[in-house]
């Protein structure tokens, strides 16, 4: 998915519009301050307020918020789950709403039991356009599965996840255990793909190591691409499909639909694509929507990803040993973890998911990398950079079933 170009739309937004005047009354400034202190209230463990402002489901609150659907009785073959319970339950899907989603549509919803949690795809939040088969609804699912389980350990709880194929759900079962909060769980609230420059600097092979481990399972193998040519090669496919996506006026139109152009609209849904998440100033809807088109032109984009991509340490491809919806869900899983642990070592990383979203792109794309026949399912750089404004997160009690 583009969202990359909307960054050089906004940056070229000004000098089209004749000079700073127009845009110096939408500064960021205390606009993004405001939306920044939301978002690490929505990261703070007990946050008082929700990203729209209002108290925020707090999990002393128990019974006054009760999940309404509980798919299996419990162990005494009740249906009721305790207030101690619903806490924890909430507690944890807090932490796993803090996972990357596509075009940040958190395309998930959330079913609290007494001791397990399962995770269910909103077929609401779909994209179509980008995503019509939902690959990255499931990815996206694993990714908020991963931060679950590790904040379960946090939380004195061992977490076993499930991919129910019937209900096309993950039960996450929970059982007492000793509290244990793992670096990768202290890495939640910090996690962010940083869509900015990197530093272009080689990461050494100890990191690369922890990373490859960190992102691989059983199941799913990453490759590590840190070779410039290699890279380059990578990158013609990603301005390739760029091109393809941006003539694409379902994907634009769909993409847009998601772009919050400034801090009012971001609180107001709490989801998608906040403009100063890639550092670049705050407009008016109704300007962003009729100036994006102007600026979103192939060769600005395109040259605007080759910059992100060469200034990175390197590519990591994902790729799960089936294209189905379970195998998703692991590389969702995979992926996070090497988002959690590039945090906590310092490093920075960002989708450039163009080659796999383009279906006349993929196949080639796959040979080109070594894998011919297969279908890669993440395309992530890496390297170290700023950290760069945070995006926002719905309620917690928007997401309960
Ligand atoms: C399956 C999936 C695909 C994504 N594809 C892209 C992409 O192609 N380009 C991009 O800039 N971000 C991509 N993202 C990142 C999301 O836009 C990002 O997670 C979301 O905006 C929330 O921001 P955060 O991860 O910083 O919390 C993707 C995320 C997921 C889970």
């Amino acid at each position: 998915m583009v969202e990359l170009p909307r960054r050089r739309f906004l940056s070229s937004a000004p000098v089209f519009l004749g000079g700073a005047s127009i845009l110096s009354a939408c500064a960021p400034g205390a606009e993004s301050q405001g939306v920044e202190a939301v978002a690490a209230q929505t990261r703070l463990a007990g946050a008082d307020v929700d990203v729209a402002g209002r108290p925020a489901v707090r999990p002393a609150v128990g019974p006054a918020v009760r999940p309404a659907v509980r798919t299996e009785g419990n162990p005494d073959g009740s249906r009721e789950v305790s207030p101690a319970d619903l806490a924890l339950g909430l507690e944890l899907v807090r932490y796993a709403t803090l996972a990357p989603s596509s075009h940040n549509t958190q395309c998930w919803k959330f079913a609290i039991e007494s001791a397990a949690i399962t995770i269910l795809p909103d077929p609401l939040r779909r994209c179509p356009a980008v995503d019509p088969d939902d690959h990255h609804v499931f990815v996206s699912l694993g990714c908020a599965t991963e931060n679950l389980i590790h904040a379960a350990w946090a939380h004195g709880r061992s977490a076993e996840a499930v991919f129910d194929r019937s209900r096309e759900a993950i039960r996450v079962t929970l059982a007492p255990t000793q509290a244990a909060a793992s670096p990768l769980f202290r890495a939640i609230a910090a996690r962010q793909c940083t869509r900015d420059d990197y530093d272009s600097q080689p990461l050494s092979i100890e990191e690369l190591g922890l990373l490859e481990r960190a992102g691989t399972s059983d199941d799913v193998r990453i490759l590590l691409i840190t070779g410039r040519p290699a890279m380059e090669r990578v990158l013609d496919f990603v301005v390739q499909a760029n091109t393809a996506q941006m003539a694409d006026a379902a994907f634009v139109k769909e993409l847009k639909s998601w772009i919050r152009f400034n801090g009012a609209a971001a609180r107001r849904t709490g989801d998608g694509l906040y403009s100063a998440t890639t550092g670049h100033p705050t407009i008016p809807t109704w300007l962003g929507e009729l100036a994006f088109g102007w600026f979103f032109t192939p060769k600005s984009e395109n040259d605007k990803v080759a910059g992100q991509l060469r200034s990175s340490a390197g590519i990591a491809v994902f790729v799960g040993k089936s294209a189905d919806k379970a195998s998703w869900v692991d590389v969702g899983r995979c992926y996070e973890r090497f988002a959690l642990q590039a945090t906590a070592l310092g490093i920075r990383n960002a989708l450039l998911n163009q080659p796999i979203e383009v279906r006349a792109v993929r196949p080639q794309f796959a040979a080109a990398i070594g894998l011919p026949g297969q279908r890669p399912d993440l395309v992530v750089r890496f390297g170290r950079g700023p950290v760069m404004p945070s995006s926002l997160r719905r309620t917690v009690q928007d997401v309960l079933v």
